[in-house]
């Protein structure tokens, strides 16, 4: 079974303190289309590129508006690219076709924060391909693309030099000066299936595993053989509607307390992908967990509980995790998700319930940033095998339901664009030492670039050079491995503790920052304690989380225009955007999110909830 990954659980008994606010219901959650902002002039640094007058970030000719800061770009384009980042993410699927009005409601965060998507968790597979990569507890980044952070995005230059008081500046060598190898390019005769990394969240219970055991089994991943021992071992220990589950959630105490603790990493191929699923806890208790694995994710399949209770817990302002999972993908910048409304089978596949779940979900998505048009709606019952891999069975379904399943819903999502072309970068999510053979391996996937066997890369923090001695994918040994790719990279020439979880691997000439004090542009969440200078936080970024102390409140942001609205406020109340500066107890690797987005991403926790989501405007001070 899959390999998972346990770093220590996060548990915060104050959790339950927390009361509701004013702001806690998502129907009010209402925002209004907003005018896009054009830019005044487009600036043509280099071919393949225009550079945005607003906040001077190097997009894609592809792109029709900054891909930061979300200005439209003046003279509009009009493009045929494959850039997938504007448009809407999905193909669009006549039955699922929504409402007009719907349709053209997009929300400005969106595009900003939400443009690209993809983090995905590492995780070395299991000998079926099955395995399971705990993400870790405690770990990386979280946040949610906050709702108007985008639109604040735009006033504020997120390129502008960063105020590194001793960053060594051969270090922060331009990725322009960088020039991929022609190996580094992926190559269609490999005629290989793109890797498209799903991450499957929602509130505990909703069935996500059942659902991913379910996939695996229906698509040849798990025997038939292996099956019936799970039906078998689930049926001893009385919790026999776990079996498919059991598929995922390896672990005695997993089993026992019939939870998800850790992120379970499996693969299948639909005609389209080479998919790995990264099957996150719902548990609020693990939640680090899963912003490990999810932050590594393409796309996202958020699960429902279609139960009369069970949904509406879900969306609770307070302990619902479909709410705090929606909030926290959209801000790893995933912006296409299949919601999938389970167990269909006990509220009789009502079509009113389905209607209901949809309508009230959507409002809290779109809050969320996330476009209509990149929001499929698919219901199952992952139990009854309804609606997965091909079209329901049972009539009170069929009847009303006419659009995809499951498995043509994965494929009609898109790939997010890959950085092949710059400078490697690959978080590290999980660490495997190898005692007898001393050796060293990171788990993690490849956020930019491309490494090969015998490649040289640079481990960070350690700062020290390694060689990749051999590597694997999906189990099988590969020598190249490319961004988007999860793999497996056995080090030589570094002894085991310079490589840590939270880390880093990166170009030897190109290397990250390690800093300790950050300007971030943040959205405050639902929370009900405001943040005030001195407040104790939880800062996650990528795989790596680390104490974080609220220094400075520079600025109040309008959400609509990203203007500054007030000057070094006193605290910072539910759903404002504000510029902060925070110090960490101890250094991570990160970048600012105009220079990479994967590294630029962050969350702040607090008493086991997500308070903020944001990204790194500034780094203020390095470590070297
Ligand atoms: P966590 O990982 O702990 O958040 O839970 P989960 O979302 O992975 O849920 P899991 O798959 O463990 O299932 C929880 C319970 O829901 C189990 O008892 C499943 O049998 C049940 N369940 C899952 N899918 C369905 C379904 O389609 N119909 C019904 N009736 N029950 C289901
Ligand atoms: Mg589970």
């Amino acid at each position: 079974m899959p390999r998972k990954v346990n770093y220590g659980i996060d548990y915060d008994d104050d959790y339950d303190v927390y009361e509701d606010d004013d702001y806690h219901n998502g129907d009010e959650y209402e925002y209004k289309n907003e005018e896009r902002v054009i830019a005044p002039k487009q600036e043509v640094i280099k071919a393949g590129v225009w550079r945005c007058p607003i906040c001077t970030y190097d997009n894609e000719d592809s792109m029709s508006e900054c891909d930061i800061c979300g200005v439209l770009r003046n003279p509009l384009v009009k493009f045929s690219g494959n850039s997938n980042r504007t448009a809407a993410n999905f193909k669009r699927l006549s039955s699922l076709d929504m409402p007009s009005s719907e349709r053209e409601k997009n929300i400005l965060i969106e595009s900003e924060l939400g443009a690209e998507g993809p983090n995905s968790s590492s995780a070395s597979l299991g000998r079926d391909g099955r395995s399971v990569v705990k993400g870790r507890e405690t770990a990386s980044d979280s946040g949610s693309k906050p709702e108007i952070l985008n639109s604040s995005m735009s006033s504020v230059s997120l390129s502008s030099k960063s105020r590194t008081e001793n960053a060594n500046e051969d270090k922060d060598k331009s990725n322009l000066q960088y020039k991929p190898e022609s190996w580094m390019m992926p190559d269609q005769a490999e005629g290989r299936l793109s890797q498209l990394n799903l991450a499957i969240v929602g509130h505990v219970d909703s069935g996500k595993s059942t659902l991913s055991g379910r996939l695996l089994h229906l698509l040849g991943r798990i025997s038939q053989k292996e099956m019936h021992k799970y039906e078998k071992e689930a049926k001893q220990q009385g919790k026999g509607s776990f079996a498919y589950a059991w598929a995922l959630d390896e672990s005695a105490e997993e089993r026992e307390r019939g939870i998800t603790m850790t992120v379970a990493v499996a693969f299948f191929n639909s005609k389209k992908y080479h998919v790995v699923l990264l099957d996150s806890p719902g548990h609020r208790d693990f939640v680090p967990n899963m912003i490990s694995g999810a932050t590594q994710a393409d796309a996202a399949i958020l699960v429902v509980d279609a139960s009369v209770g069970s949904f509406e817990a879900g969306l609770d302002a307070i302990g619902g995790q479909t709410r705090e999972h929606a909030q926290l993908i959209r801000s790893f910048g995933v912006d296409q998700i299949i919601v999938v409304v389970n167990k269909m089978d006990v509220v009789e596949y009502s079509q009113e319930r389905f209607d209901m779940i949809k309508q009230k979900l959507g409002t809290f998505l779109r809050s969320c940033g996330f476009k209509d048009s990149s929001v499929l709606w698919i219901p199952v019952s992952a139990m009854e095998n309804q609606n997965l891999v091909a079209t329901p069975s049972d009539t009170r379904l069929f009847t009303w339901f006419h659009g995809p399943c499951l498995l043509d819903a994965i494929d009609s999502l898109q790939l997010p664009a890959r950085d092949y072309s710059k400078p490697l970068l690959m978080p590290i999510c999980d660490i495997i030492k190898s005692q007898s053979q001393g050796q060293v391996s990171a788990c993690g996937k490849l956020e930019t670039g491309a490494i090969r066997t015998g490649s040289k890369v640079l481990v960070m923090p350690s700062r020290v050079v390694a060689t990749v001695r051999s590597m694997e994918r999906d189990s099988q040994v590969c020598s190249i491995a490319r961004a988007g790719d999860n793999v497996t990279v056995n080090l030589q020439g570094i002894e085991g503790n310079r490589v840590t979880a939270g880390g880093v691997l990166c170009h030897p000439d190109f290397l990250v920052h390690v800093a300790n004090q950050l300007e971030l542009k943040i959205l405050v969440l639902d929370v009900t304690v405001p943040i005030l200078i001195g407040s104790q936080l939880e800062l996650h970024v990528h795989h790596a989380k680390e104490a974080a102390r609220v220094v400075k409140i520079l600025s109040l942001l309008d959400p609509k225009t990203g203007k500054v609205t007030k000057k070094s406020p006193r605290c910072i109340l539910a759903k404002q955007n504000a510029v902060v500066e925070v110090v960490l107890q101890g250094s991570v690797c990160v970048e600012e999110y105009a220079k990479s987005r994967a590294l630029g991403r962050v969350s702040l926790r607090s008493s086991g909830r997500t308070v903020a989501v944001g990204l790194v405007s500034q780094i203020m001070k390095t470590q070297d």
